[in-house]
């Protein structure tokens, strides 16, 4: 059998799940892109600490240039997080023609372009399916599934923190930061929560949702954005009384040329198929204009299914390795972006 060698960039609840699944399913894997894949090395900030999981200890180092000039590794997959250094790392890992594989979305947000470009004049390939909506297939289902359609509306609950906070407060009497604290152990929040509980994350998520949706690219800073920090249980107990739940909603909207992105809590009717959407759960609900509308739903993070598409992603790579990698178009659209608020 053909092997592949590829290095993680991170060994926490992400790389911890990707590790997990390589083993687990390491039959399906192989049989289901024709190469054994093997874990050449994985960068940790503390290569001394303890790991779940049985990852050897001769595979973890904390100096990137074990990855970058090991020639044999063919593929880096960044599950570290945060801008920098991952920013850096990626950048040299694509000028040494590796492909890459990334489940950051600040990043993207930020730099997607940036990146994305990079990728395409080195002529590797770059997938980030992780990096919205954990186990969810909505960026190749973007990109792919849906592309024949003109996206008009994307409603989603984008960011598992926040939702199976906003679940336990509807469900029953909780404090907030004992709720924020579960979520954390559970390996759902940002190792700074406040990207969770304010809706940068989903801010994130739905910068890089919409630029694949309106095929333009839009900047994370031209999405509004409001947490869930104020709302109090009083809020809960009143939208209930007139029929509603509330959920952090990501909202994003093309209109004649002018698109609209938002992120805030909502009011939602509760016969909505949103507002069934429950603890760590996301769901994307999608109006095409050929096919209607469309609602995807499934865990939205967490070790296995955050690695279930980032393995996804590494089957991906390996399928189109020796293809010759697709330049998109330049972006020449004259969408205006504008940040209102408003009705759903
Ligand atoms: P964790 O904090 O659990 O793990 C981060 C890992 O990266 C750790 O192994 C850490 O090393 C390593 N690391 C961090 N900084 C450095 C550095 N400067 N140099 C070397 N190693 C470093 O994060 P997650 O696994 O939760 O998240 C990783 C990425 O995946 C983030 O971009 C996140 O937004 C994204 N994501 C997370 C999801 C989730 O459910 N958690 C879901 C979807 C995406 P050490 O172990 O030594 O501290
Ligand atoms: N912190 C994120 C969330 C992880 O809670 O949704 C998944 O992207």
């Amino acid at each position: 059998m053909k092997k592949i060698k590829i290095a993680l960039l991170g060994a926490g609840t992400v790389g911890g799940g990707v590790w997990d699944i390589l083993q687990t399913n390491k039959e399906n894997i192989t049989r289901n892109c024709g190469y054994e894949i093997e874990v050449e090395k994985i960068l940790v900030k503390d290569a001394t600490k303890k790991r779940k999981d049985g990852i050897p200890e001769n595979l973890l180092t904390s100096n990137f240039e074990d990855i970058i000039y090991n020639d044999e590794i063919e593929i880096v997959v960044e599950v570290m997080g945060g801008i920098e250094p991952a920013k850096d790392y990626i950048v040299k890992a694509l000028k040494q023609k590796k492909h890459v594989v990334t489940a950051n979305k600040a990043l993207l947000a930020n730099h997607g372009n940036e990146i994305i470009k990079l990728a395409e004049d080195e002529g590797v390939q770059l997938y980030y399916e992780a990096s919205v909506a954990g186990g969810i297939p909505i960026i190749q289902t973007l990109k792919e599934s849906l592309a024949g359609n003109k996206i008009e509306k994307m409603m989603g609950i984008l960011n598992g923190t926040t939702n199976y906070i906003l679940t336990k407060m509807t469900k029953e009497k909780v404090d907030f930061d004992a709720v924020l604290k579960e979520a954390q152990a559970m390996g759902y929040a940002e190792a700074d929560p406040t990207a969770d509980v304010e809706g940068y994350d989903a801010a994130h998520k739905l910068t890089v949702l919409s630029s694949l949706a309106f095929g333009t690219s839009v900047k994370f800073d031209e999405v509004y954005r409001e947490g869930i920090s104020k709302i109090t249980s009083i809020d809960i107990d009143y939208a209930r009384e007139l029929g509603y739940v509330i959920k952090l909603l990501a909202i994003g909207k093309e209109d004649a040329g002018t698109i609209e992105m938002r992120v805030h809590p909502t009011f939602i009717s509760q016969s909505h198929p949103l507002a069934s959407v429950n603890d760590s759960f996301n769901a994307i609900f999608i109006k095409g204009n050929a096919v209607g509308d469309l609602m995807l739903y499934g865990r939205g993070a967490g070790d296995l299914p955050t690695g279930s598409a980032v393995v996804g992603d590494i089957i991906a790579v390996i399928k189109g390795k020796d293809k010759p990698p697709v330049k998109a178009e330049e972006d020449t659209s004259t969408v205006k972006i504008i940040k209102p608020m408003g009705e759903t």
